[in-house]
């Protein structure tokens, strides 16, 4: 198989995906762990839920074509900072994680990247709850975990607020940016008008529909000439 035929099938591949949006499990919920997913917390309330519990995963799977990841269970899962940090790099939908029974001697705002909407996160007992007491509802500390509960948005916690033509907008815990208000774009939010997003997709579809059936024609004639020297 030539480069070029795989490059082709390559982009074909991924403009399918892109327009299915099917979506894979990370392998984050694959994991083996000591602690059997069955009798967590978690699975408790998927099963009660209309959630599905896939892997260490809890799945949100009401709409067909989008995964969205509601909780993670990474209890006794051999878990270090970084490697939850890039497993769940990506997923922006977490609710619920459960991290006590790791050797985690640190965790960062950013590990979480950007997730808005944790209710709760269960973390090794010597641990504090990232962004600290301020970017939570309430924190609980018991012997074997400490739960921060309720991640909170600092736009309106801190009463934050933007530049002209732009506002406020949660981006992760204790993370916050200034987006332009609806209508203004580029440079400080000073140009008024919308941004020409459908031109610019179109273009970009256009270009890898046009590359990919160049490289195929190109491959095709290389086929035929095999051939017929044959
Ligand atoms: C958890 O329960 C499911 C469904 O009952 C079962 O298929 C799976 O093997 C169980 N997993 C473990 C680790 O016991
Ligand atoms: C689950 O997914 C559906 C469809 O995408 C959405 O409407 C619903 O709000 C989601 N539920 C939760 C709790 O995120
Ligand atoms: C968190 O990570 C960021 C970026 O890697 C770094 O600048 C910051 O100092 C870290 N904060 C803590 C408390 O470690
Ligand atoms: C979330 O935390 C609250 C407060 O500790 C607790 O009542 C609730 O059961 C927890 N839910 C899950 C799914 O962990
Ligand atoms: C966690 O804190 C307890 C009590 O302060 C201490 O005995 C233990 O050694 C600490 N564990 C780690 C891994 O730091």
């Amino acid at each position: 198989m030539s480069l070029h035929r795989i490059t082709c099938d390559f982009l074909l591949f991924t403009a399918l995906i892109h327009f299915m949006g099917i979506t894979c499990l990370p392998a984050i919920c694959n994991l083996d762990c000591q602690v059997n997913i069955n009798k967590t917390v978690l699975a408790k309330f998927c099963s009660a839920s209309a959630f599905k519990l896939q892997g260490r995963c809890c799945v949100n799977t009401t709409s067909p074509d989008q995964l969205d990841i509601i909780g993670i269970d990474l209890q006794q899962c051999g878990m270090t900072q970084k490697k939850f940090s890039q497993g769940i790099d990506g997923i922006n939908t977490l609710q619920f994680i459960y991290l006590q029974g790791n050797d985690i001697d640190a965790l960062n705002i950013t590990d979480f990247h950007r997730n808005t909407g944790i209710q709760n996160l269960s973390i090794p007992v010597n641990l504090s709850c990232p962004g600290g007491i301020k970017s939570w509802e309430s924190i609980e500390i018991k012997t074997s975990e400490t739960t921060c509960v309720g991640e909170k948005n600092p736009c309106i916690s801190e009463k934050l607020t933007c530049p002209l033509n732009s506002h406020c907008v949660h981006s992760g815990i204790d993370m916050s940016e200034c987006l332009c208000d609806e209508d203004y774009h580029g440079y400080k939010c000073m140009n008024k008008g919308k941004f020409p997003t459908v031109p610019f997709a179109i273009g970009i579809t256009a270009s890898t529909v046009a590359l990919c059936i160049f490289l195929w024609c190109t491959q095709r004639r290389y086929v035929k000439s095999d051939v017929k020297n044959k």
